[in-house]
This record gives structure tokens, C-alpha cells and sequence, in this order.
């Protein structure tokens, strides 16, 4: 039994070591760290999942980012990292914390979620490939995917992807 709750500055550095034991070694060197930097994640989207022990077994984050084109510039919230521990994985917790993140960023009235990521693994989520919309390099473009979280938010939506210094709900 997972409990899921926002993640707190208690939580921080546990997280962090959740993702340097899931991910490869240099993760903090990919491109999309850089829109991350000095950047607060958005907090009510950024969950962790503790067991009835309290040990963290997952954990998901997510970050504010602007997609800025020649004539105007769109919000969008960059999901990721997301990671479960390895000995906890195949449970249906990744898919459980990033449901549940969406429908939060929903309800809250957010438009879009961007990621880089796996297409085979989050097109059962719902996400498919972005088109015209492009990452900082290096990025792999068939790994850029989106998801809609009202009907039509991504239409018209093109440009590259920027860091921003404020959430698109407000301070994070
Ligand atoms: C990706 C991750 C978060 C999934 O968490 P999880 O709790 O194991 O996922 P779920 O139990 O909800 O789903 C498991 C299913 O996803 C599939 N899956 C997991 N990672 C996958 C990937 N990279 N590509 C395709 N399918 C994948 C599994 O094969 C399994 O398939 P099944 O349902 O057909 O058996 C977890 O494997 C992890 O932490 N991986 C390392 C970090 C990482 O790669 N994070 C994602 C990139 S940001």
C-alpha cells in the first residue's frame, strides 16, 4: 500500500537519491536539466509515494517551461523525472503517480504536459509525438511527446522549449 502525497523539502534529497539510483550516472548533464536549473518544481504536481513504513518507493516531478514561436509564447509543465525503485517496479506505481499528477493538473485548469521520454511507455498514458515544438539539443525529436490536458491545447503550439523562472499556476 502506497500513500502519495505532494513532496516537501523533507523529501528533496530522498528523491534525489531515488533518481540517481534509477537513472544512468551524469543524468543532471542532459539537455533538459537545463530547463530546469534554478527553477522550482511545479509542487502540487510533484508527488512522492512512501509505503506504509514510510520508505520512498516512487517519486515524480514536474517543471514549468514556455514553449516561445515567432508570434507567442504557450505555458506548458515538462513532466519528469519520474522513477519507482527498482525493487518496487512492475507494481503500477510509475503509472499510478503519473495518472494521478494529471489528473491534479487538470483539475487545476493546466493546458499541456510536455516530456522526453520512452514513446512505448507513455503512449498507454495517453501522450503521442510533438511535433514542431523542439527541445534544447541534444534531444532525440521522436522522444518528445505531449499531452493534452484540456481538448485542442496543443493546437497551433510551436517554437522552443525555454526555461521560465515562475510556475503557470503561480509560485510554485
Ligand atoms: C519507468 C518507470 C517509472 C515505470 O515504473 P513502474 O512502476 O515499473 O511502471 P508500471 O508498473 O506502472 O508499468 C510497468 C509496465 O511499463 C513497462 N515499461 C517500463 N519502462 C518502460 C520503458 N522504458 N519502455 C516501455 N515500457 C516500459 C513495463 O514493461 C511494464 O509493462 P507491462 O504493463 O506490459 O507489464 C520505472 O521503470 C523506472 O523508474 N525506470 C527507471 C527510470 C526511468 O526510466 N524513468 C522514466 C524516464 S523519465
Amino acid at each position: 500500500m502506497y500513500h502519495l502525497t505532494e513532496e516537501t523539502d523533507e523529501d528533496w534529497w530522498d528523491v534525489e537519491a531515488l533518481y540517481d539510483l534509477c537513472f544512468a550516472p551524469g543524468r543532471e548533464a542532459l539537455s533538459s536539466y537545463r530547463l530546469r536549473d534554478g527553477v522550482a518544481p511545479v509542487a502540487r504536481l510533484s508527488l512522492v509515494a512512501r509505503d506504509d513504513a514510510g520508505i520512498l518507493a516512487g517519486a515524480i516531478r514536474y517543471w514549468p517551461v514556455s514553449i516561445v514561436g515567432d508570434h507567442e509564447a504557450h505555458d506548458a509543465l515538462l513532466l519528469g523525472p519520474v522513477a519507482v525503485h527498482p525493487t518496487r517496479q512492475g507494481e503500477g506505481l510509475g503509472g499510478h503517480l503519473i495518472r494521478e499528477s494529471l489528473l491534479v493538473a487538470q483539475d487545476l485548469g493546466m493546458e499541456r504536459v510536455m516530456l522526453v521520454g520512452d514513446a512505448p511507455y507513455y503512449s498507454r498514458f495517453g501522450f503521442s509525438k510533438l511535433r514542431d515544438v523542439e527541445m534544447p539539443p541534444p534531444t532525440n525529436p521522436d522522444r518528445v511527446l505531449a499531452y493534452r490536458l484540456q481538448n485542442g491545447t496543443w493546437d497551433g503550439v510551436t517554437g522552443k522549449v525555454m526555461r521560465i523562472t515562475s510556475a503557470p499556476d503561480g509560485p510554485a
